[in-house]
Order: structure tokens, then C-alpha cells, then sequence
């Protein structure tokens, strides 16, 4: 059995469970008596996998019954783009985006929007610490539709109450803190996630739609790139993942069965991640965390020590005690504790054991050696 903790920012861990029966069901899903690698995508049983996975999303999610749920391919990446085709001319002005960090960055780089894009909000000057409060943002009421990433995975930065503006179409990239607290669906345009973080493997996206976007979708499109194409066929156009659909049923009948709803969901998630703002917060000589405290993200734990040396120490000892996936994103470096829905707060508490370990015997050290010079 594998005993490594796993802190990865994605694809991150998935419960053991569903871990347990993937394996099984790689040789043979016991009411069908294939493997889950060669069931067709037309077949009943898979009809009533993505109905149950379905079902399970709505139910936990209490998504309004006007919204549509479709599970597509591309990755998020694929929305910045599909949405900004489909709903980018629906108003009289351009797209609006909020500028808080690494992915909403690509979401507007990747939109195909161009320099008629309006950035309602940007934290580069400010280093990407923080999210702003609806009131900051500097929209016309005209906008096509808003745009912001709710969990910005990579400085550790996350949206509390959501941004809206009047009567704006909003749209919510929320890959990495999907399903991991309530949302209040019906604020929302449309707000999508890849399974990845919180839901399963990489290969399937949600999309989270209300119905009467759909009729002001733009005309013409690439049937691939048309959401009505998806609505049409549920979800079934082409081939989709099938294992990767198969992995979110078991991971939303796992958090039914675990959690009951994502209120229970979402308290489990802020101990983990108060484990370790704590250690940060009361080492504040040794430790700095990334985020200015009212946007400190539950999921993502940005910091760095001291030096880039006790960094690098850091990862290093933490990597030999089995603690993995800590490595900060390419762009920021430091540490990233990654606290996705599958880690359970025994491992987040043990990563604060360590934290606390490490910084007082490096500490304690570093006062000596000075002391001695
Ligand atoms: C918030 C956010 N949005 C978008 C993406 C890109 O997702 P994908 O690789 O599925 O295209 C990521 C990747 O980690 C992410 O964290």
C-alpha cells in the first residue's frame, strides 16, 4: 500500500477508496464483467454511469434545474476558449476579466479575445497576493460577460463570496476548488472545472450552464466547439473519458457517503488548510505565506523559508520523510501544500508537524551559527 502523502497541485490525490475499486474495475467492473478500459460509451451501463455522476454533482452542488451539466474534453484551457467563441459577442461591449494570477492570466491569453478584451481588475502590481472585492472591479454593465478564476491554484489565492456585478453574465473558472464548498449556482452564468483537483483524473471537464445562455450563444461555430452540440448528445457527441467519468462517480458517491454535503466538505477543508496557515502565522520570522490573509486560498498553501536554501531544504527533507508534491508552480518557486478533497487532515496535520519541526531546527541553527560568528 502506498504510504506517501501527496500535496500535488494537480492532478492530486484521489481517496483510497475510489482508488481501490479503480483498480478493480481496470480488470473487470463487476456488474458488467469487462474492464472499464473497453466498455463503449454507448452502452447502458455507461448511460447510467454519467447519469449517476450527474445526479451526484447536481445533488451535491444543488445546481438549479435550469442549469445544464455537461462533461466535456480540452481541459479547461479548451473553455477559455469555447466560452469566450460562444457567449463573447453577447453583449454590447467586450469580455470583462479579472487579472489575479498564473491561470486567469491564460484564461484571457488563451481566450482568442484579443485587445478588445476590458481587464476589470489587475494584481500585478501588487504581486499577485490578493483577490479583489466585487466593489473594486471597474465594469461596464454592457460587458459580454465577466470572468474570474475563483481559486488561483498557483499563488494561493481564493475568492470568498464570489464577484458579481449587477446583472453581468458571470463566468467562473473554478478547477481548483470544485465542489470543495457550496456555491450558489444560480449567480452564475456558467462556471467550469477539470476533474484533476477535486473530482478525479485529468480527461473530463464540468461545465455548469444556464439554459438561457444557451439561446444567445453565437451562431456557426465548429460543432465541437458549440455547446448546444454537448447538450444535445448528453455529454456523448464523440468518444468521452470513460474512465475518467467512471472516477468522478465514484468520487461523488464517495463524498455523499463520506461528507453528506459540501457544508461537511467545506469545514474538513478549512481545518486542513488552518493547520498550516497556524504554523505560518506563528513563524512568521522562518515562514512567509504568499497570500495577504482575507485571500488565503483553502485549497493551495503558498509560502517560502527564509532563504531559498532552507526552500530547497525544506522540499528536499520533506520529499524524504514522504511528504511529495510540495515543489512551488515554475513560476513563483517556493512550496505549495496542495489540500484537495481526497487529503485527509491527518495528512494535512502531519505536513504541520513537520513545518514546525523543520523551522525550529533550522532556526535554532541558524541562531547558533550566528551567535558564533
Ligand atoms: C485554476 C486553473 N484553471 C485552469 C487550469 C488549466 O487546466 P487544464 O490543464 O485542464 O487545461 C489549471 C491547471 O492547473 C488551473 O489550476
Amino acid at each position: 500500500m502506498n504510504l506517501q502523502y501527496n500535496f500535488s497541485g494537480g492532478p492530486g490525490a484521489l481517496p483510497l477508496p475510489v482508488l481501490m475499486q479503480a483498480q478493480q474495475a481496470i480488470l473487470e467492473v463487476p456488474e458488467v464483467g469487462l474492464s472499464v478500459l473497453g466498455i463503449s460509451h454507448r452502452s447502458d451501463w455507461f448511460r447510467e454511469v454519467m447519469d449517476e455522476a450527474e445526479a451526484n454533482i447536481r445533488h451535491l452542488l444543488k445546481v438549479p434545474q435550469n442549469y445544464h451539466v455537461l462533461f466535456l474534453q480540452g481541459g479547461s484551457t479548451l473553455q477559455f476558449a469555447m466560452l469566450a467563441m460562444n457567449f463573447g459577442g453577447m453583449g454590447e461591449s467586450p469580455p470583462s476579466y479579472v487579472s489575479s494570477g498564473y491561470w486567469s492570466r491564460k484564461s484571457m491569453s488563451d481566450s482568442g479575445v484579443g485587445s478588445g478584451m476590458r481587464i476589470v481588475w489587475d494584481g500585478e502590481s501588487s504581486g499577485f497576493r490578493r483577490m479583489p472585492k466585487a466593489a473594486e472591479l471597474d465594469i461596464d454593465s454592457r460587458t459580454s460577460y465577466l470572468h474570474y478564476v475563483s481559486n488561483e491554484t498557483v499563488e494561493g489565492l481564493q475568492v470568498t463570496d464570489g464577484l458579481f456585478a449587477g446583472d453581468v453574465p458571470v463566468f467562473c473558472d473554478m478547477s481548483s476548488d470544485f465542489m470543495s464548498r457550496p456555491v450558489d449556482i444560480s449567480r452564475y452564468a456558467m462556471i467550469y472545472a477539470h476533474a484533476q483537483k477535486n473530482l478525479g483524473p485529468a480527461g473530463v471537464t464540468i461545465a455548469i450552464l444556464r439554459e438561457d445562455l444557451v439561446e444567445r450563444a453565437q451562431i456557426g461555430l465548429a460543432n465541437i466547439l458549440d455547446y448546444r452540440t454537448h447538450i444535445a448528445a448528453r455529454s456523448i457527441y464523440n468518444t468521452p473519458p470513460v474512465f475518467s467519468i467512471y472516477i468522478v462517480l465514484l468520487v461523488t458517491r464517495w463524498m455523499r457517503e463520506t461528507f453528506g454535503d459540501l457544508e461537511g466538505l467545506d469545514a474538513v477543508n478549512r481545518r486542513k488548510a488552518s493547520l498550516l496557515y497556524d504554523v505560518l502565522d506563528a513563524e512568521p520570522e522562518f515562514y512567509s505565506a504568499h497570500a495577504e490573509r482575507e485571500s488565503r486560498s483553502v485549497m493551495n498553501v503558498a509560502f517560502k523559508c527564509q532563504t531559498p536554501e532552507l526552500t530547497a531544504q525544506f522540499l528536499q527533507e520533506a520529499r524524504d520523510a514522504g511528504l511529495h508534491g510540495l515543489e512551488g508552480h515554475r513560476s513563483i518557486g517556493g512550496v505549495r501544500a496542495s489540500l484537495y478533497n481526497a487529503l485527509t487532515e491527518h495528512e494535512a496535520s502531519v505536513l504541520a508537524s513537520f513545518m514546525k519541526i523543520f523551522s525550529k531546527r533550522y532556526a535554532e541553527a541558524r541562531e547558533f551559527s550566528l551567535a558564533d560568528a
